[in-house]
Formats: C-alpha cells, structure tokens, sequence
C-alpha cells in the first residue's frame, strides 16, 4: 500500500461517520453506487481479518454496524447487489438438484506411506527418477497437515469467485457455488489488483472441532440427528439443496494448492503458492513448512502426530510435496495420484465394531452413565472393548440400538467413545435400549430432572455410589490414604465393613484379617495410611468429600 492512500483504519472510520450521519431514503443513485463500491472492500477486509487472519482490527459492534449499512443499501438499491459482495454468504434460493461440472484437470488423491521407512523409499524412488533425468540434488519438500474435510476445487474469474464444487470422483464434481460463497474464510474476491484471467484454488472445508461440537448440541436440542464427526457435518452441510441452511453452519476452509491457471502468475513452487494465496485471502493452514529432505520431513510428521489432539480441527496425516513445480512436472502422475506427492498416514482413531450390549454404571454423584460393551476392535494399536455413551439423550439422539454395528472412536487420554451405528448395516434384529426405571446397584428408582441430560440413583443408601465414595475420598489428591485404592473400597463395602465414610476410621486390625487376601502387615499399613490421613489439611477434607 502506498503512503498517499489512505489506511484502512481510516478509511472505516471516514465511512463509519457516512453511515451514521447518512438517511439511505435521502441518498441519489450516484452517491449510493459510490458508497456501496467504497464499503464492499473494507467490510471484507475486516471479515478476512476475523475470519482468515483471526486478528480482528475493528469491534464485532463496528463490524456489525457497518456490515449491515452496506445490506440496507444494497436492499434499498438492489440493482447494487452483486454475488462477491460480503453481504452474499447468506445462501440464496434453494436448488433443485446439484448440477454436474467437468474439472478442467482433474483433483487427483494420493498414494499413502504408513511409517517413517516408506516415506524414505517413497523419497528414493523419486530421488532415482530425478537423478535419471540428469539431476542430483536432493529436492527440497513442502509438508502440510492432512485435514479431514471435503476436498473443493474454487474457480476465480478476473479475482471474483464464479464457481465452487466438490471433488466428486475427481473428474466430475458438483456445483455448490451458492453454499461455498456462504464460507467466511473462502474469499468472495481476491485481494490483488492483478489477478490472473482464471485460477483455481483447491482445498479442504472443513469443521472446527469446538464449532461441530456446538452444532451437534444445537442439532440435539432442535430434535434433529447429530453429526458423527466433523468430516460428515461438513459433508452434509454442503449436501444440502437449501444453501441458508449451509450458511448457519460453522464451515472453514484451508487452500492447500493451485488448480490451472490462465493469465500471468509468477508462483514456482507449492511454498510461494501457499503464500501467494495467503497473500491474496484464502486461509492458509499455520502449520505449513518448507524442509530441505525427508529426515526432516519425518521429524515434522512425528511433532504433528504429538500436537494432533491440541489442533481444533480433525487430521488424518500430513502431506508430503516435492516443492518445485519444475521438479512436480518432471515426476509427473502415476494412474490416480501424483508422484510427486505422499500422504503420510497417522494410526486411524475411529474403527467399527458390534456393540453387544449396554451397562449401566452408577458413580460417586449416583450419576448412571450408560457404557458400550463392544466387540474387541484394535484402534490406532489399543484393544477398545468397552466405549462411554454419556446419557440417555447421547443414544437415543443418534438411534444407537443394541446389535448395532457402530463407529468407535479412542482419541488421546479420553475415553473412547460410540459415535454412532453404521446405519446401512442393519439387518432388523437390533434392538432399541432404554435408560433403566431402577438402579443396578441398589434397586431404587432412578430419577431424570426436566432440562438434565443425566440421570441419577438419589438413594441415600446406595452401596456403588458408597464404593466410589469411598475411592474418591482415598485418593492421592483428596485424604491421600496409602493402601485404599478401588478394588479395597469394593471389598470394604461388600463385606459391609464400610455403610458410611466415618466407618474408614473405625476399621480393625482384626476386621481387616478377615477380608480376602489381607495379613496382618497389610492391615497395619493401612491403618497407618487412615491415621496419617488426619493431618490432612481442611481444603483436601472438603475435596475429598465432594
Ligand atoms: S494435496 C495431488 N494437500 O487429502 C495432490 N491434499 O488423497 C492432492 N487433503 O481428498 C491433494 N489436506 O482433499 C493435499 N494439505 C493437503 C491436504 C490434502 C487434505 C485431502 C485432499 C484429498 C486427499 C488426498
């Protein structure tokens, strides 16, 4: 930008003043015209800030303010309206039937490589290629991380975005132009004054995280079925004739690469092409990196696969590029995928297995919690035979009946999970479940308040809830009583040594010789640990008893 024009700061500040002091029913088509040519690129450089660049220069109240004056006018001069203003990621007219569109060339997928050693012979193999062509430098490579979305393909005309549509089978996707317009980090223009005649950006959309997670409760709380996973609320909020409803939906996208161009671009490899359309407004993912060799590349695949839980979107791996277009051109396609390219894989999180029956389980709170035995299935190099199903609302809201074969996921430290029945697998045996009207421990009636989700044993007497009482109580950071771990709390109260907290402290030697597998040390230690644990201080009493 150069020093004579005017900063974008000030130019906000100049048409903020406009729009307060300005009564659209008092304004001349010129002034309007002009206004609405003045306002369209700075409310999209302060939705790019929000969205693409996420550091914001403006309040969401200026933003808001000026957003919707640029609408009144265009509403109040609707021959002023044109499909790559800011106001346009509303949606628009539903369709009938997604039409078909050929790709100019077509989005290819990738070849995969599990482990460090076929990323090394992958980048041997190319090495041979190469060094057969005359060239013996080791190629320098792009790596980026592998989002689990859809794959776009985004056309632009002279900088304005005229077509958007899916992979499809790689030759021929759908026109969901409408739907992807309502993406706030997928740019409506470039931000260049000399875009090329056409180009065509690709890319993943994709869901955050904490945004599905939301959606999903809102999806829940209107009555409506939840997504399994981000992949497939992406999936099925694009898929949806009626594009309004796309855009209520928290969608992002990252460009990962350039399609063809037509006209002038002065880009020679994947690193100046990720910046390039950084530059001119796409989101670009943070993480991508330029390494010089394929040791480096496996010691970013290896710090990627650590930091996959702490990202806020799904990866299912990192792509590997050879840099330079030159070289990319040299290696050339092998069938479906480029050589030039190779998806490392990291260890699935998600498999599908029989879910065999459905437990009741009752904790300190005498919350139930419904639990999944499953049928043993590996996920990502753990057996996983016993999956959470939260409450009554998480089963019957996804329909996940008994004989169900279902989709697990384990992912880091949670627990793992069902995430829902793989519905065209049903063969009409599987059974509905139902929250139990009793509790299994203790036979009394459970109890469900209006607005919970969860449901409770309320008996003051119930021995589970007592057992995890008792747990909780002894453990290291409430009363810290050495020797008292679960399987004792069990034993404890199944021998009716223990009906009530107070009763640790009135245990025996000689109660405790009685108990299975206890000797006399054993029963001194312990008591040991429940005298030391009446030092402790009073904020770890009231801890301990919740
Ligand atoms: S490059 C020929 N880069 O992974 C190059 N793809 O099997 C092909 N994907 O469905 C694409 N993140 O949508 C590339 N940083 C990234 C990617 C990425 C995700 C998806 C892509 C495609 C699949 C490739």
């Amino acid at each position: 930008m150069s020093v004579i024009e005017e900063s974008l700061i000030e130019k906000t500040q100049r048409l903020s003043r406009v729009a307060a002091g300005t009564a659209l029913d008092e304004l001349d088509e010129p002034s309007a015209r002009q206004l609405a040519g003045a306002l369209r690129p700075v409310v999209a450089e302060h939705a790019r800030l929000y969205y693409v660049q996420d550091t914001p220069l403006i309040t969401d109240g200026e933003y808001d303010r000026l957003f919707r004056f640029l609408s009144d006018l265009e509403q109040a001069f609707p021959h002023l309206q044109r499909p790559d203003s800011p106001t346009q990621r509303v949606g628009g007219e539903p369709l009938d039937e997604f039409t078909k569109v050929q790709h100019r060339e077509p989005l290819l997928s990738l070849s995969n490589a599990f482990d460090a050693d076929e990323l090394r012979a992958w980048y041997e193999r190319i090495g041979k290629v190469l060094s057969g062509a005359g060239l013996d430098e080791t190629p320098a490579l792009a790596v980026e991380l592998k989002i689990d979305g859809i794959a776009l393909a985004l056309t632009y005309e002279a900088g304005v975005l005229n077509l958007g549509a899916t992979r499809g089978n790689g030759r021929v996707g759908e026109n969901i132009t409408p739907h992807v317009r309502t993406i706030h980090s997928v740019p409506l223009t470039l931000r260049t004054d000399t875009p090329p005649a056409r180009i065509e950006a690709r890319g993943e959309a994709y869901m955050p995280r904490s945004a599905f997670d939301a959606m999903n409760e809102r999806l829940v709380e209107a009555g409506e079925r939840p997504f399994a996973n981000p992949r497939n609320g992406t999936a099925g909020s694009l898929r949806q004739l009626d594009p309004t409803i796309t855009a209520q939906r928290p969608l992002a996208f990252f460009a990962y690469s350039l399609g063809p161009v037509e006209g002038d671009l002065a880009v020679g490899s994947q690193t100046e092409a990720l910046a390039w359309m950084r530059e001119v407004g796409f989101s670009v993912n943070e993480w991508v990196a330029t390494v010089t060799d394929i040791e480096e590349a496996i010691v970013y695949c290896e710090e990627m696969g650590a930091r996959r839980d702490t990202l806020d979107y799904e990866i299912d791996g990192v792509v590997v590029k050879v840099d330079s277009f030159a070289l990319q051109q040299l290696l050339g396609n092998v069938s479906n995928a480029p050589r030039w390219a190779v998806a490392y894989k990291f260890p699935a999180r998600e498999a599908t297995t029989r879910l065999s029956a459905i437990e009741t389980n009752v904790g300190r709170t005498g919350v139930i919690k419904p639990l999944a035995l499953l049928e043993p299935v590996e996920i990502g190099g753990v057996t996983v035979s016993k999956a959470t199903l939260h409450n009554e609302d998480y089963v019957k809201s996804r329909d996940i009946r008994l004989g169900d074969l279902v989709t697990v996921k384990r992912a880091g430290d949670v627990i793992p999970q069902v995430i829902g029945p793989v519905e065209g697998a049903r063969d009409g045996s599987e059974q509905a479940w139902a929250m139990p009207t009793r509790c299994p421990a203790c036979a009394q009636p459970l109890k469900r308040e209006e607005g919970d989700a969860d449901t409770y044993c309320v008996s003051a007497e119930c021995p589970e809830q007592l057992k995890r009482h008792v747990e909780h109580y002894a453990m290291r950071n409430a009363m810290d009583i050495d020797g008292l771990g679960s399987k004792l709390a069990v034993q404890l109260v199944d021998a009716g040594l223990i009906m009530a907290l107070p009763d640790i402290y009135a245990l025996s030697v000689e109660q405790l010789l009685e108990l299975d597998k206890f000797a006399e040390k054993k029963a001194e230690n312990l008591l040991a640990g429940i005298e030391a644990s009446k030092t402790r201080r009073l904020s770890r009493l009231l801890f301990a008893l919740g």
